[in-house]
């Protein structure tokens, strides 16, 4: 019986409260309300509740600390978060580099993983992040390892302000989300001699030419100079 009248009662009430063009939360608050007489009050400790919400609070400040520092200045929608890359996607990153030379920019270096494996296999790499713990933490592992910054360097600089056309090989492990932006920005600076590594997430529109890897760890090979005659013949095509 008192189901069905607070129910009954919560259906009332929320069509004058949609018609009063209240929001979800107002309804629910309302059927909560009109619970209240069935449902055994529920009062959190105070003590409790403070302290819950002092660790939740803790715990989000040391993720936010390791996770998105520096990244105040990025816009919103071009914002990603340290995820690092796994061995597999690292191999295959590394194999769609084989027989190559030359500069490498890994775009958001994270601990340097990427960076360092190029550098190993002979590229003059750079890391950029964004991340000063990270790139404290990669510079540290570059001492403790003996890799000299002549072959791998870890630059604290935001990616999207930095000129690339220095590099002809440059490796981005991001978020699908940004790679049109990324794609746009490398068309305009990249050498036509450039090879382009995308890990996990492909360009959107733009033709690879070798792959490796399957699924979560496939990583894309773009020659730059194969990017831009295919883009011009579509962009003829079009018009
Ligand atoms: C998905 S993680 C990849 C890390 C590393 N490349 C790896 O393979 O392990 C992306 C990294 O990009 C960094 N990042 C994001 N936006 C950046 C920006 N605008 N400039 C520099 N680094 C950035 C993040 O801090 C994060 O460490």
């Amino acid at each position: 019986m008192c189901w069905l009248q607070a129910g009954e009662c919560a259906a009332d009430e929320g069509a004058d409260r949609v018609s009063a063009n209240f929001g979800m939360e107002d309804s629910i608050e309302v059927v909560l309300q009109d619970c209240g007489g069935i449902l055994p009050p529920s009062r959190p400790h105070p003590i409790l509740s403070t302290c819950t919400c002092a660790l939740l609070t803790g715990l989000y400040r040391l993720w936010s600390l390791f996770v998105i520092p520096g990244f105040r200045k990025v816009p919103r929608n071009l914002k990603v978060p340290y995820l690092p890359s796994s061995k597999d996607q690292t191999l295959n990153t590394m194999k769609l580099l084989e027989g190559r030379t030359g500069r490498l920019a890994d775009l958001g270096s994270g601990d340097g993983r990427l960076v360092f494996a190029a550098s190993s296999a002979g590229f003059q790499s750079t890391g950029f992040e964004i991340n000063p713990i990270l790139v404290m933490y990669a510079r540290s592992k570059a001492c403790w390892r003996g890799v000299p910054s002549s072959q791998a360097t870890f630059v604290k600089k935001d990616f999207w302000k930095t000129d690339l056309s220095a590099y002809n090989n440059v490796t981005a492990f991001l978020a699908p989300g940004v790679m049109a932006v990324l794609g746009e920005k490398l068309l305009k600076e990249l050498p036509d001699n450039a090879r382009v590594i995308a890990c996990r997430f492909p360009f959107p529109n733009w033709p690879h030419q070798l792959s490796a890897g399957f699924g979560l760890y496939q990583t894309f090979a773009y020659d730059m100079s194969t990017v831009r005659s295919h883009l011009r013949n579509v962009r003829n095509t079009v018009v």
